[in-house]
């Protein structure tokens, strides 16, 4: 099927107040429907942590559906978080899946349920009525990436959602003077999308993409944070990311502690920083830095903003921003952006 028949196949839900409106009628004439949420994402979290207090026991979310199972730990503690594949074999457990990914990546979903074991439970899906002809050019955009990601063995961290946003916010900054860059490349999944896009959308000749790792893993630990000193090594170094890029225009990698690169690369405006380092230090470090290097219109993204094993990056970019006119919006999956005023 295309997407769009896929679309209406099923119950679309244009924002979340009219799932919220939605859920609370069907529950409130079918006490204890179960249900199961697509997407680990803040917004499930706040629905069913709402919907948990107004509702008490007729309300049974059963499971969240997502197949990044590592972030686990950090989710509410009583409702597991379970792949695609386990919820296949539990299908029994629950009446009604919810999806609750307002991405393009909707339609890998949608399709992966319509030819699955789970295809006949009632289902509901919440995404923006956007203009599908954006969406299906996002979509294109992102399986080439992956396609040409994966034949050149690259794995990545970055989910389809964190694309989007990018995919977003280079629209959005496009016009605007100054360069792109990523701090937190590991071994170049989103770096490669964001150049990709940055090709599509012809704004490669007039901005950088600059991209900065130690592509030796976390240079350090600090007690707010999770993952251990070392972690995410790429096990490639800044050459062999040149020649994933070399396609691409304006790329400059620098290698190191970004406390060493950042200040030596002469960075002097930037329209787009992405920032995805997961830890406290390098993140407050960033924000102090780079803050004045945005143009005005120009967006920080912060790609671990969740209250979770990313805690440290929260705890920066919260501090940093309390005494400041901008505000920390929400983007899509786990990330939070910035527009400089
Ligand atoms: C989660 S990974 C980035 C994932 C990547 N954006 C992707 O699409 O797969 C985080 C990266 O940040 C880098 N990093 C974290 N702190 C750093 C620092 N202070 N200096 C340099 N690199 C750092 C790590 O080496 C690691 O590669």
């Amino acid at each position: 099927m295309i997407p769009e028949d896929i679309l209406k196949a099923n119950l679309r839900i244009n924002n979340l107040d009219e799932l919220t409106l939605k859920i609370y009628t069907v529950i409130n004439e079918n006490p204890g429907k179960r249900i199961a949420f697509w997407g680990y994402t803040y917004q499930t979290k706040k629905l069913i942590v709402d919907f948990e207090k107004m509702l008490s026991k007729k309300f049974v979310p059963t499971y969240i559906i997502d197949n990044f199972k590592h972030h686990e730990d950090c989710f509410l503690e009583h409702i597991p978080v379970i792949s695609f594949e386990e919820a296949e074999s539990n299908q029994e457990k629950f009446d009604l899946i919810v999806v609750m990914v307002d991405s393009p990546s909707i339609f890998t979903i949608l399709n992966q349920i319509a030819e699955s074991k789970v295809s006949d439970k009632e289902l509901w899906s919440i995404h923006r009525d956007t203009n599908p002809l954006t969406e299906i050019e996002f979509h294109t955009l992102c399986k080439q990436a992956q396609s040409s990601l994966v034949k050149e063995g690259i794995s990545w961290y970055t989910t389809e959602e964190n694309w989007y946003c990018c995919y977003q916010y280079l629209k959005q900054v496009a016009s605007l003077e100054g360069d792109v860059a990523e701090f937190g490349v590991f071994q170049g999944g989103s770096a490669y999308f964001i150049a990709s896009v940055m090709k599509h959308l012809k704004i490669d000749q007039k901005k950088r993409l600059l991209l900065y790792d130690s592509f030796s893993g976390l240079p350090d630990k600090d007690p707010l944070d999770h993952f251990e000193q070392g972690s995410f090594c790429s096990g490639r170094g800044p050459e062999q990311l040149k020649s994933l890029l070399t396609k691409f225009n304006q790329i400059e990698v620098f290698e190191g502690n970004f406390n060493d690169t950042v200040p030596v690369s002469r960075i002097e405006k930037l329209a787009l920083a992405h920032i995805d380092c997961d830890q406290y230090a390098p993140t407050k470090f960033l924000c102090e830095y780079l803050y004045d290097k945005m143009v005005p219109g120009g967006i920080m993204m912060f790609q671990d903003y969740p209250l979770g094993i990313t805690y440290g990056e929260r705890i920066a970019v919260d501090s940093f921003f309390k005494d400041k006119p901008e505000n920390i919006l929400f983007g899509y999956d786990r990330a939070a952006f910035i527009i400089k005023q």
